[in-house]
């Protein structure tokens, strides 16, 4: 019979049976699978398990702390945070091209994720939130099947590298599944019904190089945007929704004076299998709303436009 609790019983005797009194590995992004791996560790082997949580400075506003309040502060979950701003940022300086970006950065995060391991000698296991879609999908790719439009960030190589065994305790079920365990071993729901983010996070969301400016700036917008949704209650009725940084300048006028200051896209989309997806019909007094406090609130910002572009042609992020 399928229940959350059965689920997460059997995972748990799973997870015993595998590891026995090893120590497990974590890398938690703050994205719900991996968020529902930890959870269910925890669940299972305790202090055993270890977590490492990088902050690469293009995460969504509060995003660190948030998780760090979840996780180690309510849960009591170990959980290591690095800061590693400055590490990716460097990476990143002068590259626009957006494969060079998502290979940078999916590099720079091996790389500090290796580090921290290292630290950590006794870890035998390590442990990730592949579920059932991400199994067909690599399998598809490696066929060749699946025609590759974007390498999606992911650590392929590194149980390999680190000679960790793998433990993939939600590889057979499906996100609506693995949400529901999550809400029963506790998350909070606003964690569990998040829209996805991407792995190079603000990375691919900041048009060509990313730096710290612009990227404190997409983050302010995007959390204006976000915060709208949800007073409006729009959050959940679209699947994916966020601010994108365009690298260009629009003349504008604030008070009196002529500007000439960015502009931020907003992109809203519905879909069911991000494969397809439709542009969000938001509410114009909405979108209005929310451009007001973007142009206000914002520095350096004095144009919002709204993305109509389906996918396909479009596809959901702009690279
Ligand atoms: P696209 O832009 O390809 O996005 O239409 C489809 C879904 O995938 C997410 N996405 C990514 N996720 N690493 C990820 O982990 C990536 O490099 C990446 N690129 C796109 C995107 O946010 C959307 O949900």
């Amino acid at each position: 019979l399928w229940t959350p609790s059965n689920i997460i019983e059997d995972a748990i005797s799973a997870i015993h049976a595998q590891t026995g009194d090893d120590e497990v590995l974590l890398g938690l992004s703050g994205g719900v699978d991996s968020s529902v791996v930890a959870a269910l560790l925890h669940r299972a082997i305790g202090d055993r398990l270890t977590c490492v949580f990088v902050d690469n400075g293009l995460l969504r506003q509060g995003e660190g702390d948030q998780v760090m309040a979840t996780f180690a502060r309510h849960m009591g979950v170990r959980v290591l945070r690095v800061d590693a701003e400055a590490q990716f940022l460097k990476q990143l300086a002068g590259v626009s091209d957006p494969e060079a970006k998502r290979k940078r950065i999916g590099n720079t995060f091996i790389e500090v994720f290796e580090a921290e391991a290292a630290k950590l000698p006794g870890v035998k296991w390590l442990a990730q939130g592949t579920i059932y879609p991400d199994v067909i999908e690599s399998a598809g790719a490696k066929t060749g099947k699946a025609k590759v439009i974007k390498s999606h960030h992911n650590v392929g190589g590194l149980p390999e590298r680190m000679r960790l065994g793998l433990v993939e305790p939600l590889r057979e079920l499906f996100k609506d599944e693995v949400r529901r365990i999550g809400i029963e071993l506790g998350l909070p729901a606003e964690m569990v019904y998040r829209h996805p983010f991407p792995g190079p996070g603000l990375g691919v969301r900041i048009l060509g190089e990313v730096q710290k400016d612009s990227a404190d700036t997409l983050r302010l917008a995007d959390h204006l945007f976000i915060e709208e949704l949800r007073h409006a209650e729009l959050y959940d009725r679209v699947s994916q929704a966020f601010a994108v940084f365009l690298p260009v300048r629009s003349v504008g006028v604030v008070g009196d004076n002529r500007c000439y200051e960015h502009v931020i896209a907003l992109r809203a989309v519905e879909t069911v299998d991000f494969m397809t997806a439709r542009w969000a019909h938001l509410p114009y007094d909405f979108l209005e709303h929310v451009s007001t406090r973007i142009v206000n609130e914002v520095p350096g910002v004095s144009r919002v436009v709204y993305d109509v572009t389906g996918k396909p042609p479009g596809t959901i992020e702009w690279e």
